[in-house]
C-alpha cells in the first residue's frame, strides 16, 4: 500500500498553548475573601451535575499553581489561557478589589513569564458574582458597565505583565444556557431573559474592549465564541430553513453584532417578541476594532425541523456516523470550513483557535500511561484542517488546547476527561498522558508529521 509521509511546518511565531477556566479547576471557591458565584450557589443546589459534584476543590489550583505552572513549562507551552474569578478579585462585583484575590492571579502570571509562558487572561468564564446576578445579572444592561470597571481593574494591575485579552468565553452558552435551557446557571427558562442576556453581554464586550484599549495601547484584544458549521439533517428545505435559524441563533447573532456593527435580520424578525431595548449607539458600542476573533470548536450542529421547539422550530440530531467521543460527533472537516467561512464573511483581523479538545475516557495503564490514542488522533486531525486554512493565507495566529488537565466538565462533572494531564481527583497528582508527549513534540517542532495511507 502506498503510504505518504508529511510534515506540515506552522507558521514562525504560532502560538501553541491550552486553556482552562477559573471554576472548573481553582477549587477555594471561599477561600482568602472570594465572593459567590452564580456557580457556586448553582451546583450547590444539587440536581445540576453528575453525582452532584462541583467545582469546591477541583483541581486544587489554587494552591497547587506553581506545579500546574510546573507542568506547562515541562510540555513546552507558549501560551496558557485561564480565565479570572471576578468574584474572587472582586467579591460582589463592583467596588474595590480583594487584594488576596489579585495576588493569586498576579502569582499566576509571573510564573508564566517566568516558564517564558505568554498569559492570556479571559475575564468571564461563566461565573457571575452572585451579588451581581442578585441585581438582574445578564439581563440587567447595568452589568456590562460594571464588566468594564472590572476590565479597567484588571488591565491597570496587570497591564504591565499581559497583553492578550479575552473579554469572554461563549456568550452563547452564558446566555442561552443560562438563561433560556437553564441548563447552565442561572438556571433560568426565559427567552425575554435569554435575549436580554445576550445583548448585555455583547455590551460588556464594548465596554471591556475600551477600557483595556484606554489603558494598553497593544493590547491584543479578542473574545472567544463557540462556533459550529449548522448542517442541515437531509435535503429538505424545512430542514434548510431550520438550520438557518440554527446558524443565526449561534453563530450569527454573535458574529455579526461584533464584526460588522448589526444584528442578522433574519433573527431579530425571528425574536421580535422577545428582544430587550436596543439603544443608539448599542451597536457601535459592541462594534469595537478587535485584535483577534478566538474561535471555540468541538463539533458540527446538524439540525432538523421540528415544530415542537418553540422559537426556532429546530432541533440537534445526531448524525449517523461512526466517529463519536463521549460528549459529540468528530467532525474535523468543520474546523476548517468555520474558518473559512468566519473570513470570508466577516474578515477578521486575525483568527486564533481558542479551544478544540475532545473528552477520552482514559485509564492509567499498568505501568503507569496514560495512552490516550484517541486524543492524539483528534488533535492531528483538527490541526491539519487548521494548517490548511493557514495554507490558503488565512490568519489562524494559534491553537489552545481544552484543556491543560482533566477538570470540572460542568453538568457532566469529573466523568468528562479533556486534559492533556491526567488528573487523579482523589490524590490531586498529575500525570502527563501521551497527548501531552506528543504535543510537547509538536510545539518543539512547529511541525506535524502525518502519516497517509
Ligand atoms: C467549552 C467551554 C469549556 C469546556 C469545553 C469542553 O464550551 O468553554 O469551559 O467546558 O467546552
Amino acid at each position: 500500500m502506498h503510504t505518504n509521509k508529511m510534515d506540515l511546518q506552522f507558521p514562525k511565531d504560532f502560538i501553541w498553548g491550552t486553556a482552562t477556566s477559573a471554576y472548573q479547576i481553582e477549587g477555594a471557591w471561599n477561600e482568602d475573601g472570594k465572593g459567590l458565584s452564580i456557580l457556586d450557589t448553582f451546583y450547590k443546589q444539587g440536581g445540576r451535575s453528575y453525582k452532584d459534584q462541583t467545582g469546591e476543590i477541583a483541581n486544587d489550583h489554587y494552591h497547587l499553581m506553581k506545579e500546574d505552572v510546573r507542568l506547562m513549562k515541562e510540555i513546552g507551552l507558549k501560551a496558557y489561557r485561564f480565565s479570572i474569578s471576578w468574584s474572587r478579585v472582586m467579591p460582589t462585583g463592583e467596588g474595590s478589589v480583594n487584594p488576596k484575590g489579585m495576588d493569586f492571579y498576579s502569582r499566576l502570571i509571573d510564573e508564566l513569564l517566568d516558564a517564558g509562558i505568554q498569559p492570556i487572561p479571559t475575564l468571564f468564564h461563566y461565573d457571575l458574582p452572585q451579588a451581581l446576578h442578585e441585581k438582574g445579572g445578564w439581563t440587567n444592561r447595568e452589568t456590562a458597565k460594571f464588566f468594564g470597571e472590572y476590565a479597567e481593574k484588571m488591565i491597570r494591575v496587570y497591564g504591565d505583565r499581559v497583553s492578550w485579552w479575552i473579554t469572554h468565553n461563549e456568550p452563547f452558552v452564558t446566555a442561552l444556557m443560562g438563561y433560556f435551557t437553564g441548563e447552565l446557571a442561572p438556571g433560568i427558562q426565559d427567552p425575554f431573559a435569554a435575549f436580554a442576556a445576550v445583548h448585555t453581554l455583547l455590551l460588556s464586550h464594548g465596554e471591556a474592549v475600551q477600557a483595556i484599549r484606554a489603558n494598553q495601547k497593544n493590547a491584543q484584544i479578542g473574545i472567544a465564541l463557540n462556533l459550529s458549521p449548522v448542517h442541515p439533517a437531509t435535503g429538505s428545505e424545512l430542514d434548510a430553513q431550520a438550520a438557518l435559524r440554527f446558524d443565526g441563533l449561534m453563530n450569527r447573532m454573535f458574529l455579526e453584532p461584533i464584526l460588522l456593527g448589526t444584528y442578522p435580520a433574519d433573527i431579530l424578525f425571528l425574536l421580535k417578541e422577545f428582544l430587550p431595548e436596543i439603544r443608539v449607539g448599542d451597536l457601535d458600542l459592541i462594534h469595537q476594532p478587535i485584535g483577534f476573533l478566538g474561535l471555540n470548536y468541538y463539533t458540527r450542529t446538524v439540525v432538523t425541523y421540528d415544530p415542537e421547539v418553540p422559537l426556532i422550530n429546530a432541533s440537534q440530531t445526531k448524525p449517523k456516523t461512526d466517529d463519536y467521543s463521549m460528549m459529540w460527533e468528530i467532525y474535523p472537516k468543520g474546523i476548517y470550513e468555520l474558518i473559512d467561512r468566519v473570513w470570508k464573511d466577516y474578515h477578521p483581523s486575525k483568527i486564533f483557535v481558542t479551544e478544540n479538545g475532545v473528552p477520552v475516557p482514559d485509564d492509567v495503564d499498568f505501568d503507569g500511561k496514560i495512552r490516550d490514542a484517541r486524543r492524539i488522533q483528534y488533535l492531528e486531525n483538527h490541526l491539519e484542517q487548521v494548517h490548511l486554512a493557514i495554507n490558503q493565507s488565512i490568519p489562524v495566529i494559534g491553537y489552545l488546547v481544552w484543556s491543560l488537565m482533566d477538570n470540572f466538565e460542568w453538568a457532566l462533572g469529573y466523568r468528562m476527561r479533556f486534559g492533556l494531564v491526567y488528573t487523579d481527583f482523589d490524590t490531586q497528582k498529575r500525570t502527563l498522558k501521551e497527548s501531552a508527549k506528543w504535543y510537547s513534540r509538536l510545539i518543539q517542532a512547529n511541525a506535524m508529521e502525518i502519516i497517509r495511507k
